[in-house]
């Protein structure tokens, strides 16, 4: 930055009032980051249970759909296991820190205070209804096995409610269109949804299903933008065909022949690319539209193929459950199932059960999300949607004194 030393006479006043003027942005910037620190904002999450904070705890489900018996939680962030689909935090925790906001509450969780934002997310979750919907035993009435994106989305309507009775109209309007929406959900749609459904399967060739999911998933943005919500997240889908679960099922069908379920991967990429380009749509068609998005596939790739680069020494195997890779989802021993194995090591993993990462996958996703740059991250990061023009820095500010416009004021 070059702030002018000298004078020269003639410019006497311009240069004084220059001066001021750089004191007075000065003074301004340090308000601007008061604020920041003082302001109300929120985080809605929608999706699976990757973000699950412990909404299935409340709902009749099957034990494949909770995490909230031991080994979940076992590494002493909370003191019970709570829910989460891990071994300590997941995403939503930690975006919630750097957000400088309390743990965001299940939707589900009794008097849990709205204020600060909801989780509606519910493991085993799709975006289609039909995804994991459960039949009760012995008839066709479907009942409530997990919670998917459009009751998430009606829940939003009660919390909307909820809090204007609390905040008042004018507030809630306000805490909605500053709040960020985290969407992470889609892969029970081609997991569970798709290749485990010999019914989808018959009736859908991939580009159809992939544009039924699309398709969902884009008037959930749309109806959540009619609302007022401006700022969204998304967490893009990973190469699902690596996953423990997966990898094995892999291998029974190759009989032996390894490596990753190719169908799996392949429409999570092809989901991924179909969702990075109906956004840079909805960029334009939508008034104030602003998001993160995430290419973590290539990200979660290369940490499966490298783990020790960052930080672990196991990609390919599950710390928590049985069978080739622990693949075979038994971790607690509340399923069919009830043996179990679990590593000595959690941290060292990729893979803490035989579908979702450790707390420190989930961290460095975090952190990725938190501040990262295009490709991996943009065209914002979730930290230019929570504090956005305001956390310009006083050197930005005087900077942009440079480009010679401060000579005309
Ligand atoms: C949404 O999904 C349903 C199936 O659950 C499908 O019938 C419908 O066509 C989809 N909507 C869009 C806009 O793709
Ligand atoms: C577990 O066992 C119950 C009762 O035998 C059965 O209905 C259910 O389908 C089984 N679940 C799995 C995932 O195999």
């Amino acid at each position: 930055m070059a702030i002018p030393v000298s004078c020269a006479p003639l410019h006497f006043t311009i240069c004084i009032s220059s001066l001021v003027l750089l004191l007075a942005i000065v003074t301004l910037a340090d308000d601007g980051m008061l604020a920041e620190t003082g302001k109300k904002r929120a985080l809605f999450v929608f999706g699976d249970s990757i973000v699950d904070t412990g909404n299935n705890n409340y709902i009749k489900t099957n034990p494949e759909n909770r995490a909230n018996y031991k080994p979940y939680g076992q590494n002493g962030f909370f003191d019970r296991p709570t829910g989460r689909f891990s071994d300590g935090r997941v995403i939503v925790d930690f975006i919630a820190e750097y957000a400088k906001l309390p743990l965001i509450p299940p939707f589900l969780q009794p008097s849990a205070d709205y204020s600060s934002g909801v989780d509606f997310a519910s493991g085993g979750a799709g975006i289609l209804s039909e995804t994991n919907q459960g039949l009760s035993p012995g008839s066709n009435v479907p009942f409530l096995q997990v919670i998917d994106l459009q009751m998430q989305l009606k829940s939003f309507d009660q919390v909307e409610k909820s809090l204007a009775e609390k905040l008042g109209e004018h507030q809630t309007r306000r805490l909605i269109s500053e709040a960020v929406y985290f969407i992470s959900i889609g892969s029970n749609d081609y997991m569970g949804g798709y290749l485990g459904s010999p019914t989808a399967r018959k009736l859908y060739q991939h580009q159809e299903f992939i544009a039924m999911v699309i398709g969902n998933l884009t008037q959930a943005i749309q109806v959540l933008h009619g609302k007022g919500a401006r700022n969204f997240g998304f967490l893009s889908l990973s190469p699902l065909g690596c996953l423990p679960a997966l990898r094995a099922a892999a291998m029974e069908a190759n009989e032996g022949g390894g490596g990753c379920f190719e169908e799996a991967s392949t429409l999570a990429m092809a989901h991924n690319s179909a969702l990075k380009t109906i956004l840079m749509n909805l960029e334009y068609m939508l008034k104030g539209f602003k998001y993160c998005n995430s290419n973590f596939y290539d990200w979660f790739l290369d940490r499966i193929d490298n783990p020790t680069k960052y930080g672990f020494k196991d990609g390919m195997n599950a710390c928590c459950g049985t069978g080739p890779y622990g693949g075979i989802f038994t971790c607690g021993g509340t399923k069919n199932i009830t043996a179990f194995e679990l590593c000595k090591e959690a941290e060292d993993y990729i893979w803490w059960d035989s579908f979702h990462p450790t707390e420190g996958v989930h961290k460095q996703i975090s952190e990725a999300l938190w501040d990262g740059t295009p490709p991996s991250v943009g065209p914002h990061n979730l930290r230019d949607l929570f504090f956005g023009s305001e956390k310009l820095t006083i050197s930005d500010m005087v900077d942009d004194q440079d480009g010679g416009d401060w000579r005309v004021i």
